[in-house]
């Protein structure tokens, strides 16, 4: 019977094909060419039972199934030898043996640094930090500090304006107001923060900055007193460098008498203003309430791009981005610190 002999045939075929499949992938290469929908054995069951005699019908129809089972059975077997196939083993394993990426860390922005320093030095001379509001009404802003209706300080084209009429601070001196009106004296204490100015951004300008205010408020407070407190502080902030301070008479509203403060570092020949400063006005402390036959204080303050700078040996305020290297976000600024 030739049809069965093809069966038989078929089987061996199988069977040794099974065999010879020495991996996962090649043994189901295997099931879908044999035992598949499209495979060789439905393939066979159609075409033999189409040339098969009745009687040969008769037996092809018994010997199928046990065929496919036998087949299957030779296949899970082979299949159990050999594992299934595993997509991730083809892939490239990671090697856990390599160093690790290292993490990008950040640092904190020179800015930052020298208002927590410059804060840490006056806390340690007895002062607070304390902060205020960016956006100030007219009264904070002016009145209080003694600036009249009319001061060129006033001026909307050279304040950032709110639409509700208030004002972005130009200078810390205004936290000095707030200070006042929620503490009695004495008072100690100093007022990182930004400030703003519609200037054109240059080497040296910038619509945003950065001072720190301070403010002493106390009985008996003279000129003297401020000295001090700025010598020992240009003296710890500068510490391990020579150079030469000065006060130079100059005029704010808010203090009565009032000065500049210039650095002179070693070998250099140029004075750098660091600060404003004086003796608080009574006016200022009329507008607070607090008496000012009984009280006197000293308020100052300074610029911290510029005491960064000065510190850093950074050649802002000279060379094309100048001050502009505080704020851009270059890493190849910031790295550096
Ligand atoms: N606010 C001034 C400025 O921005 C600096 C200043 C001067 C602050 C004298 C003071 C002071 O507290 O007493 O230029």
């Amino acid at each position: 019977m030739a049809v069965l002999e093809e069966l038989d045939q078929l089987r061996d075929e199988a069977l040794a094909a099974l065999e010879k499949a020495t991996t996962a992938e090649a043994l189901e290469e295997v099931r879908i060419r044999y035992l598949g929908k499209k495979g060789k054995l439905k393939a066979a069951q159609k075409s033999l039972f189409a040339q098969a005699s009745a009687e040969e019908k008769k037996e092809l129809g018994k010997r199928f199934n046990p065929l496919q089972e036998e087949l299957t059975a030779a296949l899970e077997a082979r299949k159990a030898e050999l594992g299934t196939p595993d997509k991730q083993q083809e892939k490239p394993q990671p090697d856990i043996t390599r160093p690790g990426r290292k993490p990008l860390f950040g640092s904190v922005h020179p800015l930052t640094q020298t208002i927590r320093e410059v804060c840490e030095i006056f806390r340690s001379m007895g002062f607070d930090v304390a902060e205020g509001p960016e956006v100030e009404d007219e009264f904070h802003s002016f009145d209080a500090l003694n600036i009249p209706p009319g001061h060129l300080a006033r001026d909307p084209r050279d304040n950032f304006v709110t639409d509700d009429g208030h004002f972005f601070r130009s200078q810390t001196s205004t936290v000095q107001i707030r200070v006042m009106e929620h503490q009695p004296p004495p008072v100690r204490c100093v007022v990182p923060g930004r400030v703003y100015r519609p200037d054109t951004v240059d080497a040296t300008h910038h619509f945003m900055f950065h001072q720190i205010e301070g403010l002493v408020v106390e009985e008996g407070i003279t000129f003297r007193d401020l000295k001090f407190v700025l010598d020992e502080f240009l003296h710890a902030y500068y510490a391990g460098r020579e150079f030469e301070w000065r006060l130079r008479p100059h005029f704010f509203p808010f203090t009565e008498c009032s000065a500049e403060v210039d650095v002179r570092m070693k070998g250099s020949t140029k004075w750098l203003e660091m600060l404003g400063c004086g003796m608080v006005d009574p006016n200022v402390f009329d507008a607070v309430g607090i008496d000012s036959e009984r009280y006197t204080g000293f308020a100052f303050g300074m610029g911290v791009e510029r005491l960064t700078a000065l510190k850093l040996d950074l050649p802002v305020g000279a060379g094309e981005r100048g001050i502009r290297h505080f704020f851009e976000n270059d890493l190849r600024f910031l790295r550096q610190f």
